[in-house]
């Protein structure tokens, strides 16, 4: 098995199902298997991630997963709950690197919220940490104080070598691109954001002085992300600021159904793939998601992980040949459902 496919909850199944189809034309010969994940697997297997099918994640190129979660799980203790079995597999899989590509498509320059001449040509990579901070710090945990009042706390910790390794993957990644990058932090009221800053000048001036390096706040940085979001080339930034920052980088796209992600860990180690966006409860079992995330995270995973960039690119150029023909989902003002949307990309593969 090459790829192992977690479709997770809510609109996970339905949009992983498109990407299977477009992983099956393109590359018959990869070897697929499917395993249950999240709420699904808590159902099934009485827990999140199984120790097997981690296990069967580390063994596998690439995992590329759906979405988990959703309201029917939110009375389940929180080492149970689907974002738990997530967190578990990013810890578990050590990728510590999430890419996640803001493209604006030529096509849905109009499709955004934001004016198009705000969005158009957008092409920003943000890199997020993903399995450190906020996310992992302990303690953690909610207490019952003496006087009955309760007391939750969640710890962010960073060590150096924590943000200088996600921090290489940004400066090099910039090299094969505009060759900036944009650290987003809370130098001015957090310890770790401090840390953060110091860590990544440092490691600029030491082996990276060729790319251009800019801080800036994290709560500037949402700011300007709807104000001009072109700016920026690569965005690299913490577990927390990245989820937030991710989301609306999403919406400059045309909608969160767009993005796709990449998880990375150290080198000749499985990526994890996965759509930046949830299951969806809204709209799960009607056949209205829009697949194109959880497609073009296949085609990362075709990059990153399988080493066929050829591939990869024969997707995305798929992808952006059926948003030119006026292929939309309800999410980009169109009325394909998902399946439709995903023929549209077989169509035009
Ligand atoms: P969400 O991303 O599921 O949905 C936010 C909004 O965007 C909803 O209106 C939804 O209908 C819409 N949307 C999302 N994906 C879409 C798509 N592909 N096509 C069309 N519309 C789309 O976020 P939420 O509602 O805050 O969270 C729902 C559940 O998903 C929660 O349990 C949350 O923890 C979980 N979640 C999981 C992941 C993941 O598995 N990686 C990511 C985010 C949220
Ligand atoms: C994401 C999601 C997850 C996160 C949740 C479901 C654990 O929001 O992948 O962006 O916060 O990382
Ligand atoms: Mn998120």
């Amino acid at each position: 098995m090459t790829l192992l496919l977690l479709p997770g909850d809510g609109i996970g199944p339905e949009v992983t199902a498109e990407a299977r189809r477009v992983a099956e034309r393109i590359a018959p010969d990869l070897a697929i298997e499917t395993r249950l994940f999240g709420g699904a697997a808590y159902e099934a297997e009485g827990a999140p991630l199984a120790d097997e099918t981690l296990a069967v994640a580390k063994a596998a190129k690439a995992v590329l997963m759906g979405a988990v979660g959703g309201p029917q799980f939110a009375a389940a203790p929180r080492h149970l709950r689907p974002e738990a079995g997530l967190l578990a597999l990013r810890a578990g899989m050590g990728v510590f690197a999430n890419l996640r590509p803001a493209l604006c498509f030529p096509a849905l320059a109009r499709a955004s919220t934001l004016k198009p001449e705000v969005v158009e040509g957008l092409d920003l990579m943000i890199v997020r940490e993903l399995t450190g901070g906020v996310y992992f710090g302990q303690p953690r945990g909610v207490e019952t104080l003496p006087d009955g009042r309760r007391r939750g706390v969640d710890t962010q910790v960073y060590t150096t070598d924590e943000i200088e390794r996600v921090a290489r993957v940004a400066f090099e990644l910039a090299r094969g691109r505009r060759n900036k990058v944009t650290s987003a932090e809370k130098s001015n009221v957090m310890e770790t954001g401090l840390l953060w800053r110091e860590t990544v000048t440092a490691l600029h001036a030491r082996d990276y002085a060729d790319v251009a390096l800019e801080h800036i706040l994290a709560d500037n940085a949402a700011m300007q992300l709807v104000k001009a979001p072109r700016q920026f080339d690569v965005l690299l930034t913490d577990n927390l600021f990245g989820d937030l920052l991710s989301d609306e980088a999403a919406q400059l796209t045309g909608s969160l159904g767009m993005l796709p992600s990449a998880a990375l860990g150290a080198p000749g180690t499985p990526g994890l793939y996965e759509p930046i966006h949830g299951s969806a409860p809204d709209i799960a079992g009607l056949g209205l998601a829009n697949p194109l995330g959880a497609i073009l995270s296949l085609a990362m995973a075709f990059r990153w992980s399988l080493g066929r960039p050829d591939l990869a690119d024969r997707i995305e150029t798929a992808v952006g040949r059926a948003l030119d023909g006026g292929a939309r989902t309800r999410d980009l003002g169109g009325d394909l459902t998902t399946a439709e949307m995903g023929a549209a990309v077989l169509d035009a593969l």
